[in-house]
């Protein structure tokens, strides 16, 4: 069988995963599922690893879960196999991930997206959740990722619609947080995991585990939570080196411990 994925050390401590299905607009079936989640797990083990890229082609991030293969399924099937189930994977790494965005972001290729830390989009970036007009609702997370992303009033629209936006609309409703040339797209998806992977990596994990802290508690125990991971950073190598280096005039040298 043919990997659905490559993956590269496109700089240093950065990694670079990138869908290869451009015939079928890299839509994402049990195998690109079992090879995105083992590849980002044993990238997450690496500590020379402090940022995951995850792009597609210039055409399609993914155009959606794959409709050829889920079209014979029962309900038998979906549910014994517990259909999309493997994606959770996705949310147990602790490393960054940066999904960058060329093309169709649609259904579960939106969901994908909306699993990773950082949204970055090329100009030419359509994102949909589509699945009303196949006779089903999202079914990786998209009617709450995208709810929590950017509101009831946009999540309610794109979902009840299956209609698209582009990617500055995208922007300005917070589903991304920058807009780029599509030519310039992986540069800048680089550059943004390399400038991440060069800060403390226990810093960065943390940083990730308080900001989707958010989305799973009260703002009492969130806010707790964010103060105790900060207590904690002052156990760290990377702490001393940081505040030494800032009164030093000189640019730190992390441990990444
Ligand atoms: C399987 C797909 C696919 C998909 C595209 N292809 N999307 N195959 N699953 N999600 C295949 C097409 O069948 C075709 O192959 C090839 O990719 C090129 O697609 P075209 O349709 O010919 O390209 P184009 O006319 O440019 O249209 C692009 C498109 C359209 C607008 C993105 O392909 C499209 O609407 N795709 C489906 C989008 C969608 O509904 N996604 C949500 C899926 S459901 P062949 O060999 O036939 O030429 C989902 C649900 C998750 O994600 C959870 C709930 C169940």
């Amino acid at each position: 069988m043919t990997d659905t994925i490559t993956i590269d050390r496109p700089a240093d401590r950065v990694a670079l995963i990138t869908l290869t299905r451009p015939k079928a607009l890299n839509a994402l079936n049990l195998q690109v599922m079992r090879e995105i989640t083992a590849a980002t797990a044993e990238l997450d083990r690496d500590p020379d690893i402090g940022a995951i890229v995850i792009t597609g082609s210039e055409r399609a991030f993914a155009a959606g879960a794959d409709i050829k293969e889920m079209a014979p399924q029962t309900f038998s099937d979906v549910y014994a196999a517990d259909w999309f189930a493997g994606w959770d994977a996705l949310s147990r790494v602790r490393t960054p991930l940066i999904a960058a965005v060329a093309g169709y972001a649609l259904g579960g290729g939106c969901e994908l997206a909306m699993m990773c830390d950082l949204l970055i989009a090329a100009d030419t970036a359509k994102f949909g959740q589509p699945e009303i007009t196949l006779g089903v609702i999202p079914g990786m997370g998209g009617s709450q990722r995208l709810t929590r992303a950017i509101g009831k009033a946009k999540a309610m629209d794109l979902c009840l619609t299956g209609r698209t936006i582009d990617a500055h609309e995208a922007e300005r409703a917070g589903l991304v947080s920058r807009v780029v040339p599509a030519a310039a797209l992986l540069e800048e998806a680089t550059g943004v995991a390399t400038k991440i992977a060069s800060m403390s990596r226990p810093a960065a994990r943390m940083v990730k585990e308080a900001v989707n802290r958010a989305f799973e508690s009260s703002l009492t125990e969130g806010l707790l939570f964010e103060r105790r991971l900060f207590h904690s950073t002052f156990a760290t190598h990377d702490q001393k080196e940081g505040m030494a280096a800032f009164t030093e005039k000189r640019p730190p040298t992390f441990r990444h411990a």
